[in-house]
């Protein structure tokens, strides 16, 4: 089923050029995809195009208004079809961390809506009553939810059927089974004084599936202590990598 995927934003200039490049080009070339980027300041109603406001109560900055935002979603959503109901997602520091479990999930759906805010916050009645789910890509702030919205959709579309090469590589990517990826090496056998570990030379299957194992369990317990912790390791494996 082809994925329609809407990324509503004040900067449509921001998000274009990547969405033109590489494997998302091609994704929506072959009609796995099909991505749409809509400024909503073209859906507000007065005639200064107004999209933000002052928030009632005071305080610094600005909030983007709720009525252009509905009656944009309210637009792609009649532009598509209206049998799937649409996942409307606000892109929000305050949202749940996005991961690779989530974007499994969203690959799964025929429309994704994106909201992204510049510079401020939204009117909470976007979250409340148009937004069916809140994602944030970290715990750091960005300008905007361009580039989330961008790290969102790229991680969705890679996993769909066929806009990768090879059909098997996402299974070993880092993150799909808890760990982080094992080290691959390509020629030169021998780059300055380094070589290639041997056992990767030896045509040995089960040693090599047995290094990769334990190196990507050493890289996890290096750099991902939190991810390490909840592998289902016997006492033995685990204190080997450990120690
Ligand atoms: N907008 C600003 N910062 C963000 C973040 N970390 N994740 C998602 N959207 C954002």
């Amino acid at each position: 089923h082809v994925l329609h995927l809407d990324i509503l934003s004040l900067f449509p200039e921001a998000i274009e050029p990547y969405l033109s490049s590489s494997v998302l080009a091609r994704a929506k070339r072959t009609g796995t995809v099909d991505i749409c980027v809509t400024n909503f300041r073209d859906f507000s109603e007065d005639r200064h195009k107004t999209v933000d406001d002052y928030p009632f109560g005071g305080g610094a900055g600005m909030l983007l208004k709720a009525p252009p935002l509905f009656a944009a979603v309210d637009h792609v959503r009649a532009l598509r079809n209206l049998e799937y109901a649409p996942r409307v997602i606000m892109m929000t520091p305050q949202g749940r961390t996005f991961n690779q479990a989530v974007a499994r999930e969203l690959k799964k759906e025929r429309h994704l809506i994106f909201l992204c805010g510049h510079y401020e916050g939204f009117d909470d009645r976007v979250r409340q009553h148009l937004a069916t789910d809140e994602l944030s890509i970290g715990d750091f702030v960005l300008t905007g939810g361009e580039l989330a919205a961008l790290v969102v959709v790229d991680a969705v579309v890679r996993l769909m059927p066929g806009v990768l090469g090879n059909e098997e590589s996402p299974k070993q990517d880092s993150h799909e089974n808890g760990m982080l990826e094992y080290p691959q090496y390509t020629r030169p056998r021998k780059f300055r004084e380094w070589e290639v570990p041997e056992v990767l030379l030896s045509g040995h299957h089960e040693n090599i599936e047995a290094w990769r194992r334990r190196e990507a369990l050493a890289n996890t317990c290096r750099n991902r202590p939190d991810l390490f912790m909840k592998l289902p390791l016997d006492e033995r494996e685990r204190s080997e990598i450990v120690r």
